[in-house]
């Protein structure tokens, strides 16, 4: 596996490649990786001669300093994983590499970011879309992979793409869960041994509010039940639990036949923000 830091070096790479007439992948993550990101990276391997994973944390998606300074960063660790998983090279650049002077570009995703993550992170999206464009600039990949526990990040990188005509396909990939439910995430290794057996009940709440919207029950009960449920747990924190069409990410009043629902929640265990999600088909 190759380990580059550079753009210049990320760009060679992968024109190389392509001038080989190799299907470039690129799975964007910002390191502690977990079971997720190496599904990611198999996905990229099954359909990509060259799979890149990039891990940078981006400190302009983060709109606390403490969050982003309590990231977790093994990147050692994290090499040690990429290879056996089909990774062709690494890509881990500075913070002066990627941002060698100040942004002043902003994106504005309208409706898609002024709910959920977007509202409650002012900024997130932006960085988000930032370093992707960034980083898609750098590696013209073929395909790029992303998980679909950050959801609404999904919906926002599908609309960059298409906005700003980048020629890739975004492939999304299912949340990958430990044995009692838990979304893999990075964050999950800041949770110290009360929160961890806490956590589950995120997915317990997701699962409960998912019977719910198979019966019809009305989506503001759907989501007072659900916020109710974790308020009662003295350990968490609800941030917000949305009840929200699939697609458009907008809440919803009622259900249209047909739409898949999409219901994310965010909530702050033991000083550690998570989120999570669940789809129900239409
Ligand atoms: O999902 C993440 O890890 C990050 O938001 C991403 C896509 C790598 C951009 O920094």
């Amino acid at each position: 596996m190759q380990i580059l830091t550079t753009a210049a070096g990320l760009q060679a790479y992968t024109e190389q490649a392509r001038q080989a007439g190799h299907r470039v992948g690129l799975v964007p993550t910002m390191g502690a990786l977990h079971a997720g990101h190496l599904q990611l990276v198999q996905a990229a391997r099954a359909d990509c001669n060259e799979v890149i994973a990039s891990i940078f944390v981006n400190p302009t998606q983060f709109n606390n300093a403490e969050d982003f300074r309590l990231y977790p960063r093994v990147p050692e660790a994290d090499a040690a994983l990429l290879a056996p998983a089909g990774c062709t090279a690494l890509f881990a650049p500075s913070v002066a590499e990627m941002y060698p002077q100040p942004t002043v570009l902003h994106f504005d995703f309208g409706a898609l970011e002024r709910v959920m993550e977007g509202a409650h992170r002012p900024g997130h999206f932006n960085g988000v879309a930032t370093v992707v464009s960034k980083l898609f600039h750098m590696a013209r990949p073929h395909r790029a992979y992303f998980g679909q526990k950050d959801w609404q990040q999904v919906a926002v990188v599908k609309q960059l793409v298409a906005d700003l005509s980048f020629d890739l396909e975004i492939v999304a990939c299912p949340t990958i869960r430990e044995a009692d439910g838990l979304a893999m995430s990075s964050r999950n290794r800041r949770l110290d041994a009360p929160a961890r057996a806490a956590a589950p009940l995120l997915y317990q709440v997701l699962q409960a509010a998912a019977a719910q919207v198979r019966q019809g029950v009305p989506p503001a009960q759907v989501q007072a039940t659900a916020e109710a449920t974790l308020t009662r747990e003295p350990l968490f924190t609800s941030e917000y639990m949305a009840v929200a069409d699939a697609q458009t990410l907008q809440p919803l009043t009622n259900y249209a036949p047909g739409r898949a629902v999409v219901l994310c929640l965010a909530a702050h265990l033991g000083g550690v923000r998570l989120i999570d999600n669940m789809v129900v088909a239409g």
